[in-house]
């Protein structure tokens, strides 16, 4: 039979997991660990260290070490120069995606004796545009793999979470992780699952906790983070980060770092939850934008499941029962992901999942939009052509007019945006997507000559749009 794996690729953790012999889903122990820090460093010869001890390499050899490198997926300048050689954030990731799988293999074929992994599945933050998606494919192109697909994280999680759920429901996935912060709103509906909603930020996680424990620190010793060595840094963000997880099970816990000689300080629960407190509802917030965009309200949501490790901090939990008025549940925080990703692995094989939901439809996290001019506004403006709740997989038709008597062509402007306005004032915060564009059929043609458009967006992400006026036609890739 054929092996079926899915790749969690976190921020702060990665895991790999399959569907095994007996038809179970389970992660895959790598160096004797579920999960495998998302960390890269290379030694004093230049070989190159992932996992738990280039996570540790941080405290002593920083400018040798990279963490968090998904936030920088959208950073086409992020460029790390070590030992003279250059890395961006795609090769960075297809050091954890070689180790994860590396190891594996050596796992699977001395127990097992399996072929070497090659066709497999990654998650992406449900919020990941399009250029990080892009470069995560890549990142296991250069890993040597198969990138069967890339799926959204909580989609996953509630594939893994769904598997066996029989009743028709709304579920609401709240995705706090590392890094990032998801949210999906999805209707199972005769075993099947579609997405109605997400939202989300990646750069909200775990690590902007920990970041408010060395705050908290480095007020208490009046000290400024700046100005510690990157070694210094690395480690009370460690010690920072082991403090909030003893926290989790804990009333009270001491910081022990050394700045201006050897600190200890002591920090309780409910002071953790004070200075986090912000964080917690900026997640609130996008919870509520969610909704808004599913056209829900709280009482119309079934169940709402917690995943990502740091649900495990009990003030997320106590907030979201809160919010919903009725328990949520913990779902399996860090292993979910990976584990969705190996079902969706053998559903896209089988076209099932064993006695389980299948993935339905999924939605679109940018909106495309084309420069017009407006009457209703008397100025150009941005015309969304593709909402950003559209369903993933769309084609929509519209016609537009001919501005001036005389043209001969028309140029088009093409933009991506996180915006759900119909109409948008062209601000930087808007990307111009696609090459310079246009149709030219040669000869002049009165003011408000029909020009239609037509925009689509398939399964893979890939935004077309066709335009034809007085028989001249142009096909323009926005995003590919
Ligand atoms: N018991 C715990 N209490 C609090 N936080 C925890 C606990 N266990 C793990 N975490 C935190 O969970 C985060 C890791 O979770 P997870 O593995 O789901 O994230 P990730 O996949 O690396 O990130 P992302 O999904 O954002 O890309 C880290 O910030 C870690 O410190
Ligand atoms: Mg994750």
């Amino acid at each position: 039979m054929s092996e079926f794996y899915g790749i969690d690729l976190g921020t702060t953790y990665s895991c790999i997991a399959r569907i095994n012999s007996d038809d179970i889903v389970e992660v895959i122990q790598v160096k004797g660990s579920l999960f495998t820090p998302s960390a890269v460093a290379f030694d004093d010869n230049n070989q190159l260290i992932v996992g738990q001890a280039a996570k540790k390499n941080i405290t002593n050899d920083a400018k040798n070490t990279v963490v968090l490198i998904k936030r920088e997926m959208s950073n086409l300048d992020y460029k790390r120069t070590i030992n003279g050689k250059t890395y961006d954030p795609v090769d960075i990731s297809s050091f954890i995606l070689k180790e994860l799988v590396d190891e594996a293999n050596k796992k699977l074929a001395n127990e097992e004796g399996l072929p070497p992994i090659y066709d497999v599945v990654i998650t992406v933050p449900a919020y990941f545009g399009t250029i990080e998606c892009e470069r995560t494919k890549e990142a296991g192109e250069r890993a040597g793999l198969n990138v069967l697909k890339l799926i959204s994280e909580p989609t996953a999680a509630a594939l893994s979470y769904g598997r066996k759920q029989k009743s028709n429901k709304t579920l609401l996935v709240y995705d706090l992780g590392g890094g990032t912060f998801d949210v999906s709103i999805l209707k199972f509906q005769n075993y099947i699952a579609d997405t109605i909603a997400c939202d989300g930020d990646h750069h909200l996680g775990g690590a902007d906790w920990d970041k408010a424990i060395v705050d908290f620190a480095m007020d208490k010793i009046n000290a400024s983070f700046n100005s510690l060595s990157p070694e210094e840094q690395g480690m009370l963000m460690q010690a920072a980060e082991e403090a909030k997880i003893t926290l989790s099970n804990s009333e009270s816990t001491t910081l022990t770092f050394s700045c201006k000689g050897l600190q200890n300080i002591k920090i309780t629960r409910s002071e953790f939850e004070s200075i986090t407190a912000r964080l917690l509802n900026d997640t609130m917030s996008i919870v509520d934008r969610a909704l808004d965009r599913a056209n829900k309200t709280i009482s119309e949501i079934d169940e709402v499941i917690l995943v990502g490790g740091s649900c495990y901090m009990p003030m997320v939990k106590e907030a979201v029962d809160k919010k919903f008025g009725k328990p949520s549940k913990l779902v399996d925080p860090n292993l979910a992901v990976a584990k969705g990703a190996a079902l969706y692995a053998s559903q896209n094989d089988k076209g099932y999942v064993d006695g389980g939901i299948t993935f339905g439809n999924d939605k679109g996290s940018r909106g495309y939009g084309m420069y017009v001019w407006s009457d209703k506004f008397n100025k150009f403006v941005i015309q969304t052509l593709i909402n950003r709740n559209d369903d993933k997989v769309i084609r929509n038709e519209q016609y537009f007019s001919t501005l001036n008597d005389g043209q001969t062509r028309i140029n088009f402007r093409f933009y991506e945006y996180e915006s759900d306005e119909n109409y948008l004032d062209v601000n930087e915060d808007w990307e111009l997507k696609g090459k310079e564009n246009y149709i030219d059929w040669g000869h002049p043609v009165p003011k408000g000559t029909p020009v239609k458009i037509i925009s689509s967006r398939d399964s893979n992400g890939i935004v077309k749009v066709f335009a034809e006026c007085q028989g001249a036609t142009g096909e323009f890739v926005i995003v590919c």
